[in-house]
């Protein structure tokens, strides 16, 4: 083959490529991300947003301080789908956050860390105290190892800490996420 005949027929193969994994990609969207039931003692939140980077894929950003030392945290998560309101689907679970951090446990909690962990400073054991951050979240559709029926969806995660072990953990933030899946 010519140069550029082998020029043409890699770049086809790229147009394929890139053309079936944004088929794919688009099957799941964030669309909307919010952060509440903010505790102005404990954190600060420079960020809280989806941001379209391109037309089938929207990443989402979390920027926020701690502003006091937390020892002891708790991760509630619950999972909904609408229909005719949003009905609680499948997972509710509560997590020891430190713990966690130490040695991951909870299958659907790992799988939900697995998808951000590598872009957050979520990577030591307990104290945590000023930054905290997850950024430029994606998920791969084909990541997703439990079949998802297509529909809108919301995790919605509530984030309880204290400043020492002998403490009863408070509410600090309330995060949700929500996405639309296509089967
Ligand atoms: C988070 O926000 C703070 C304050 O605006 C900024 O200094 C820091 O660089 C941001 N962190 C990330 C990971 O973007
Ligand atoms: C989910 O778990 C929380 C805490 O354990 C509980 O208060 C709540 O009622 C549960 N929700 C459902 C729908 O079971
Ligand atoms: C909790 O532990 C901290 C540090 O060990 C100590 O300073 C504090 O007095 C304890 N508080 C209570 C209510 O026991």
């Amino acid at each position: 083959m010519g140069a550029i005949t082998k020029g043409l027929v890699l770049f086809l193969a790229l147009f394929f490529v890139s053309d079936q994994y944004q088929i794919n990609a688009s099957k799941f969207k964030f669309t909307n991300f919010v952060c509440d039931s903010v505790n102005p003692s404990w954190i600060e939140v420079h960020q809280c947003r989806l941001k379209a980077i391109r037309r089938d894929k929207t990443i989402l950003n979390f920027n926020g301080s701690l502003l006091q030392t937390a020892r002891k945290g708790r991760l509630h998560g619950e999972m909904f789908k609408k229909a005719s309101g949003w009905k609680p689907w499948l997972y509710n679970v509560t997590v020891d956050a430190c713990r966690f951090v130490r040695k991951p446990y909870v299958p659907v909690a790992i799988l939900v860390f697995n998808m951000f962990k590598d872009n957050s400073n979520f990577n030591h054991p307990c104290p945590y105290s000023g930054p905290v951050y997850v950024m430029g979240v994606h998920v791969f559709p084909e990541t997703i190892p439990v079949p998802l029926p297509s529909g809108e969806y919301l995790i919605l995660i509530k984030w309880y800490v204290a400043s020492y072990r002998n403490l009863s953990s408070e509410l600090i933030i309330s995060t949700g996420i929500y996405f639309s899946f296509d089967e």
